[in-house]
Parts: structure tokens; C-alpha cells; sequence
């Protein structure tokens, strides 16, 4: 499956909405390629050696580095472009989205007509949403994850997937495998006789990483869990629209609500680095008691290693946390998800995390996993 496929619910631009999201992505493009490539050089050149003279020593911290690569302009400028790019990106994705709202939203009625729906959707209206998720847009994503403007309402879902493509193309990452293909391949090379039954996908999202996991298992019960009930509304759509089941409910990672063992793959997809500590630490929790004995956890994020950089990588690398509106930027880069697997109850000898590559080889994927004695 490509990584973007199309399907009745991803909307579609007109001529000169195509043409500003074509303008944006090359903004986008340029700014990696040609800008921000060029930062490193920036610091050796006029950052560093103005630290050396301030201070009569090499800065130790990204905080230090901080001090003056944001006094410099270029920087200043680079920072700018960068964060432009992103707001433009949601900007010329809102164009599309806003116009096709209503087809959108009659899609999604006709395609979640419980009378020939193959798959279920289970919406909690006592939710108690994360004010952590409810707060924030998100990676500037108009409204973030948990904005919900009713009944038929899909608009956080198409701006997750619609934007997620332009934002994947924009930094170049492949089109070749999607997440959830990546994860399913990764499990097959580890667990090669091992074939799920009952899988979970925890923060599903739009579900573009849950979908891999039935046409990889065409016999399993696939369930996909987020907080969004917009979100969830969309993801449903999307796998009817694709001829996939899948059973979608709004909960929490930290509390999962299904029966103890009653899973025998738990899995999640870039979700980590938006989680606080606390919830990730509750999900491994939640991926430990909901497995079955022989069961996989399987967890997978962006390749962001905190303890293997040195401090300008960390001041590099972490952007993101404050200009690009991602508050659990920095925790994830810091975290050590297999030792929370085993904290959780996996044996030691099972758990294990690291780099695996995509197929094209355009990037690294940061993967833990454990099996449930
Ligand atoms: C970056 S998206 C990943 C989406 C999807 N797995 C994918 O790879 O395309 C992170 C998702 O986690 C969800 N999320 C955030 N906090 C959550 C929580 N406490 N419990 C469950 N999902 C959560 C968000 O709503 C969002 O849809």
C-alpha cells in the first residue's frame, strides 16, 4: 500500500489550492534543504567561536548554545522560515478542508451507517480529555487533536492525515511504506512465527497505521484507541472507505478500560513523543496487563535519541518542543522506552529498543518491544 493512499475521504484540492500547497511544500523543501542543512555550519563557524571568546570554554549545554544562535540572524531567519513553512502548510490544508467540510462530514453519515458498516465506532461522551491534548494545537495543527465540532464532525481527523502528507512530503520522508506497514515488518522479522489474533493501536489517530495491521493479519480484530472524537469519526470513515474493520472507541491510553490479556498485539505509532511521561509509562502499563501470555508489545516513534547526541544536536533537534508547539518534545528525546517496559512487568531478556529502517531508506524509526512471558 503506498504510503498516502487514496480513499473516499481524503480530500481533494482544487487548481489553485493545489498550486498554494505545491508552493508551500517547496517553501518547506528549501528551507530543509537549503537553510536549515546550513545551521551546523552557522554555529561552527560564528556561534561557537563567539561562545569560546564570551566564555574561554565550549559550551556544554543546548541552553548555552541557545544563548547565541538565537542572537544571530541568520538563525533568527531560519527559525522564521521554518515555522512560517509549518502555518502555511495548515493554512493552504485549510483551504481544502474548510471548502469540503460538509461533503466530508455526509460522507462520513453514509459511510458509518450502522446498517452496512463492517467495522464500529465507540464514542465516550463523558470523556475526560488530557488538558495536556486539549490545550495545545499540536505541531500548530489548527484546533490540535481534540477540537470536535459535533455529531458528523471529521475535520481534526482530515486535518491529521491531509496535513500529515503534505508535512511527510515537505521533509522529504518516503512514500514507500506507511507507519503501520514499517511496525507490521518489524514484527514479522522478529516474531517470524508469530501471527496476532486481537491487536490493539493505541493513539491511532486517523488511522493510517492501524489499516496496515488488517490487510497484514486479514483474520484479526483490529482495534485502534484515540482521544479525538473527530479524529476517531474520520479514522472510522477512512477504513470503511477502504473496505477495512476496524473497531475504533475513544479512550485513553492510560486507562484502556478493555479485559486484562484480552489482546495479543499492542501497538503504537509516533504517538510518544505526544505523550507526557506519566501516560507513556501508563501505557506500557496498560500493554502489559492487556496482553495475553505469548503476547507482543510493540511501540514505534520518530528516531529522536537525546543520549546519543551531543549538545548541538540536541539544541538542533529540539526546535520542535517550543516553535513547532510539541511539549513533549524533549521528554520523548529523554526517554528510555524499554526500560519502561520492563519497569511494567516484561522480563528483561524480552524487552529491547532501537533503530529499524524504513524500506526506502530514507529514514529511521525508534522501536520498543517486549514479549509477555
Ligand atoms: C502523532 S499522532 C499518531 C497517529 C497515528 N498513530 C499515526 O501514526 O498516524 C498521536 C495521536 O495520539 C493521540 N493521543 C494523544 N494523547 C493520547 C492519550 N492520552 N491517549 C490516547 N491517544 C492519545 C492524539 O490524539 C493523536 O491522534
Amino acid at each position: 500500500m503506498p504510503r498516502n493512499p487514496a480513499h473516499a475521504m481524503l480530500a481533494s484540492p482544487n487548481h489553485d489550492e493545489a498550486a498554494r500547497q505545491q508552493y508551500t511544500l517547496s517553501l518547506k523543501d528549501f528551507v530543509r534543504d537549503q537553510v536549515r542543512s546550513r545551521n551546523e555550519e552557522l554555529y561552527q563557524k560564528r556561534g561557537r567561536p563567539r561562545f569560546l571568546k564570551e566564555h574561554g570554554r565550549e559550551p556544554d549545554s543546548p541552553q548555552e548554545i541557545g544563548t547565541v544562535m538565537w542572537d544571530d540572524p541568520a538563525y533568527q531567519m531560519f527559525s522564521g522560515l521554518h515555522r512560517n513553512g509549518q502555518e502555511m502548510m495548515w493554512d493552504a490544508v485549510a483551504d481544502t478542508l474548510y471548502r469540503e467540510r460538509d461533503a466530508l462530514s455526509g460522507k462520513y453519515r453514509t459511510l458509518s451507517d450502522p446498517a452496512k458498516r463492517k467495522g464500529s465506532l465507540e464514542l465516550d461522551p463523558n470523556f475526560n480529555m488530557p488538558p495536556g491534548m486539549a490545550k495545545v494545537d499540536i505541531h500548530l495543527q489548527p484546533g490540535g487533536y481534540c477540537v470536535d465540532y459535533g455529531d458528523d464532525d471529521v475535520l481534526a481527523g482530515a486535518f491529521y492525515e491531509y496535513g500529515g502528507n503534505m508535512y511527510t512530503m515537505g521533509r522529504g520522508v518516503g512514500q514507500a511504506e506507511s507507519k503501520g506497514e514499517v511496525g507490521v515488518r518489524f514484527i514479522q522479522d522478529r516474531y517470524p512465527d508469530f501471527t496476532p489474533t486481537r491487536v490493539l493501536d493505541i493513539g491511532c489517530s486517523a488511522g493510517s497505521s492501524t489499516v496496515p495491521y488488517v490487510t497484514a493479519y486479514p483474520d484479526a480484530d483490529v482495534h485502534g484507541v484515540d482521544i479525538g472524537a473527530a479524529i476517531l469519526r474520520y479514522a472510522h470513515a477512512r477504513a470503511e472507505a477502504m473496505g477495512k474493520v476496524v473497531h475504533y472507541h475513544q479512550c485513553d491510553a492510560q486507562d484502556l478500560g478493555f479485559e486484562d490479556g484480552s489482546f495479543d498485539l499492542v501497538t503504537s505509532h509516533n504517538s510518544m513523543h505526544e505523550f507526557p511521561q506519566g501516560t507513556t509509562e501508563r501505557m506500557m502499563q496498560e500493554s502489559f496487563r492487556l496482553l495475553k501470555p505469548g503476547g507482543v508489545a510493540m511501540h514505534m516513534d520518530v528516531n529522536l535519541r537525546f543520549d546519543e547526541y551531543d549538545p548541538w544536536m540536541k539544541f538542533h533537534r529540539g526546535w520542535d518542543q517550543i516553535n513547532n508547539n510539541e511539549p513533549y518534545w524533549r521528554v520523548y528525546a529523554n526517554n528510555k522506552p524499554a526500560e519502561l517496559l520492563r519497569k511494567a512487568g516484561f522480563p528483561e531478556e524480552t524487552c529491547w529498543q532501537g533503530k529499524f529502517q524504513q524500506l526506502d531508506k530514507s529514514i529511521h524509526w525508534f522501536i520498543s518491544t517486549a514479549l509477555k512471558a
